[in-house]
């Protein structure tokens, strides 16, 4: 018997960086970006075993350190499905996503894997339990994570989020469109988020007036998302891009980038996630796309996707994320 669970990619449309220090973020699943693991049962005696052919991996669960992230996303999750002796199981992993691109693939493979051992177990588990059991993953990833990458992969919604606070929902009052542009630079967040701890610490004053900033464009957009103010979000990501540049994770390239899209008609852009590399997301509409997807892919961009950001009548604002 085998069972399959996927999950889905993110970007961050407003805050990262900030978030980390306990400002407000914004982020949205990327449905067409996913993880897949599939868990079958194996012979008798043959232990787990996680296969990822993207990663040229093959582990033994029994051999695998504490600290190697796909040995304890397994172990956490059997603990937490109560399954003592190792099963003989093999969890083969597939992903679309760029590795350190700033679209959560490590929160996705984590987040499918907790979803197919859960299913083959019998015992789905609640998103709440799974972005719990992701966060201590991106832990080992990241260092200090905000916890905003597990809670919007893990949920599979838009989501409002504030460090340490349960997350909230955000209701989309009108359809919007992102053309998302990979820049074809990695760039591991643990790298990033550590220098920009230490630029804080340097300059903790300067750093939190624009974490500050962020914050604020980050509520917002807020507003904006949730009465359809389509428009708006345009200008504040332009905004965000530029205070984004003040704590030095963007580059030549991504400012590059976000200023072909604008060129092209892009109602604003900026970098998504860590920066210094990874992934732009400009603001774009059915009409303007393909003009904006085509100047970036001049402007040395390796892929361009068109996501669209859907009203969500049925979410609630302001109220804790429950299932
Ligand atoms: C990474 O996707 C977003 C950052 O804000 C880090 C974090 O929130 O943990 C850069």
């Amino acid at each position: 018997m085998a069972t399959t669970a996927s999950a889905s990619g993110k970007v961050i449309l407003f805050g990262e960086h900030a978030v980390v220090y306990g400002r407000p973020a914004i982020a949205v699943p990327v449905a067409e970006l996913r993880a897949w693991a599939t868990v079958a049962d194996a012979p008798p005696g043959a232990g787990c075993t996680v296969l990822a052919a993207d990663l040229n991996r093959r582990l033994s669960l029994a051999d695998a350190p504490p600290d190697d992230p796909l040995a304890l996303i397994v172990r956490l999750t059997l603990g937490e499905l109560g399954i003592v002796a190792e099963p003989d199981w093999t969890i083969t992993l597939r992903s679309d996503i760029p590795i350190a691109g700033g679209l959560g693939s490590g929160a996705a493979v984590s987040t499918a894997i907790v979803r197919a051992l859960a299913q083959h177990a019998g015992r789905p588990l609640s998103p709440d339990v799974i972005s719990g059991l992701v966060y201590e993953t991106e832990r080992l990833h990241h260092g200090t994570p905000s916890g905003i990458d597990n809670t919007v992969v893990a949920y599979e919604r838009p989501v409002y989020f504030v460090r340490g606070q349960p997350p909230q929902p955000l209701s989309v009052g009108a359809d919007f469109w992102l053309a998302i542009a990979d820049s074809g630079v990695a760039s591991p967040t643990r790298v990033v988020v550590g220098d920009v701890r230490r630029a804080w610490q340097a300059e903790t004053a300067r750093y939190d007036t624009l974490f500050d900033e962020m914050g604020g464009i980050a509520e917002a957009a807020r507003q904006a998302i949730e009465t359809g103010a389509v428009a708006e979000l345009g200008p504040l990501m332009d905004e965000n891009q530029r205070l984004l540049a003040a704590i030095n994770v963007s580059s030549p390239l991504l400012d590059e980038l976000c200023a072909a899209a604008r060129q092209a008609g892009a109602g604003g852009a900026k970098l998504s996630g860590a920066g210094r590399g990874g992934n732009v997301i400009t603001l774009v509409t059915p009409q303007t796309a393909q003009e904006v997807a085509a100047a970036l892919r001049a402007s040395r961009t390796t892929e361009v996707i068109i996501t669209q950001v859907k009203q969500e009548g049925r979410v609630q604002p302001r109220t804790t994320m429950d299932s």
